[in-house]
């Protein structure tokens, strides 16, 4: 069989852990692959709302398997907050969440040194969700990180130390004070929690269940505009969020990928700093992310909103040979004057259509306006109830980025899902 990839094609919180929750039951296995705990994918179900950060959103459903994958970076003390407030709702959480030996730690100290390295770029701080993910990934591709195989073994209390005593070193290069004690105990609390999950060999089990026919579905986390090769550098995470991210990230091989399902946002959003062509600082902006609730699942930072950029989207569509594409909120899109897509920049160079080298401020985007319609959406529950304008829309950007949409949500809620007919 094969792993079906599901991974985000704008900058992130496109809606990715509602549609995994709603497509868990096609799949025998749900296995997270890259970022680790600055992810918040959020799922609603009956009366539940849950944000999840590093257990994959497989986990509400009764007969999947979920898989922390290698390519993941976990923080003891959030992973424990989030198995303890999983307890209640999810029966059995041990006997189906299985994690990675290969999966790398994020130390307190690599949260400290986030901190710290973000304090000192002042203006041209990333916007970091500050839970140490690039510290983690850097001693990763360093070869100086801390496994979670390496808890099983009796030497793990000497490398922890050996690795704080570099990130003390480093720490002293900045201006910068910060409270060791304060996390370091639940840190050691978390690497106990961690030790009653089954921490396995996760790239020959998952090929081992593919052999016997199994289905794997592979959750990215962030999204194809913050990827560390493709994405609009520095202003990025540190690991591959493309589909490519899902081969290096659970050891499968390429020729093991089937469908690549890019979800998109209806229209815009950032957050953190960087480059953003469509944003909009102006009322319309605003009445995006008060419809759309635009506040970080993680941090709780606004988010920026702001038209859907076609250029940005080509550009993940061929990173990732997306063959599926779904488009979440389209609620929100109901009510406004005009809706406005992205289809070129103008630069200093003149227009252009590809998605640039640099991505600078001055890039102004070249719009197209099309319809705009006023019926409410959360209340649809079929393709044919769609009011017209929004298949006309859905309709241009298949033409566009020639990959049908054959998903469209219009409520963060799992029944509030519309399959569309592909071809
Ligand atoms: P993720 O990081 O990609 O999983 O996305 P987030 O959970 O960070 O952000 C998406 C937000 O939009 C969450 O609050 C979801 O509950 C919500 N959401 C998802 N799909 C829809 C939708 O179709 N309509 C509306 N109104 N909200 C949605
Ligand atoms: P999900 O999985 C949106 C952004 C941060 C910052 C940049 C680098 O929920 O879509 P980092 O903490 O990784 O060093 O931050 O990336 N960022 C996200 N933005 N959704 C996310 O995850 C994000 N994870 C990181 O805001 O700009
Ligand atoms: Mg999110």
């Amino acid at each position: 069989m094969k792993v079906d990839v599901l991974l985000g094609l704008q900058w992130g919180d496109e809606g990715k852990g509602k549609v995994v929750d709603v497509l868990t039951p096609r799949y025998d296995i749900i296995a997270r692959f890259q970022g680790g705990p600055n992810a918040g994918h959020s799922l609603e179900f009956n009366t539940i709302k849950h944000v999840l950060h590093t257990i994959p959103s497989g986990i509400f459903r009764p007969h999947q398997i979920n898989i922390i994958g290698n390519g993941v970076v976990i923080d003891p003390i959030v992973f424990k907050r989030e198995v303890g407030t999983l307890r209640s709702l999810v029966d059995d959480i041990a006997q189906k969440l299985f994690i990675s030996k290969k999966a790398h730690l994020i130390l307190p100290s690599h949260r400290i040194l986030d901190a710290a390295s973000e304090s000192a770029k002042g203006k041209t701080k990333i916007g970091s969700t500050l839970r140490g993910i690039g510290p983690a990934y850097m001693d990763k591709t360093g070869r100086n990180g801390l496994r979670v195989g390496d808890l099983l073994s009796a030497g793990f209390r000497e490398k922890y130390h050996a690795l704080l005593e570099k990130h003390q070193q480093l720490l002293q290069q900045y201006d910068f004070q910060y409270k060791l004690a304060d996390y370091e105990e639940g840190w050691f609390e978390g690497i106990e929690e961690l030790k009653k999950f089954e921490i396995i060999d996760s790239e020959v089990f998952i090929n081992k269940e593919l052999k016997k026919g199994k289905t794997i579905l592979a959750e990215g986390a962030q999204g194809t505009l913050l990827d560390i090769d493709f994405g609009s550098y520095p202003y990025v995470t540190s690991s591959s969020t493309i589909c490519a991210g899902a081969c290096t990230g659970l050891g499968v091989p390429p020729t093991r990928i089937g469908e690549v399902l890019g979800i998109f946002k209806a229209y815009c959003t950032r957050v953190g700093s960087g480059p953003f062509p469509t944003e909009l600082t102006c009322e319309t902006g605003e009445n995006l992310r008060k419809k759309g609730q635009e506040f970080g699942a993680t941090t709780g930072r606004p988010r920026r909103c702001g038209w859907l950029d076609l250029v940005a989207l080509k550009y993940s569509v061929m990173l990732n040979g997306v063959t599926q594409l779904i488009m979440t909120k389209a609620d929100i899109l109901s009510g406004f004057e005009k809706i406005k897509v992205c289809t070129a920049y103008r630069t200093e160079n003149g227009i252009i259509s590809d998605f640039p080298y640099e991505l600078s401020d001055t890039v102004e985007p070249v719009y197209e306006e099309l319809p705009a319609w006023k019926e409410e959406l959360s209340g649809v529950k079929s393709a044919k109830d769609l009011p017209g304008p929004l298949k006309e829309y859905i309709r241009y950007i298949e033409k566009h980025l020639e990959v049908p949409v054959s998903i469209v949500s219009v409520g963060p809620n799992r029944e509030q899902t519309i399959e569309l007919k592909v071809g």
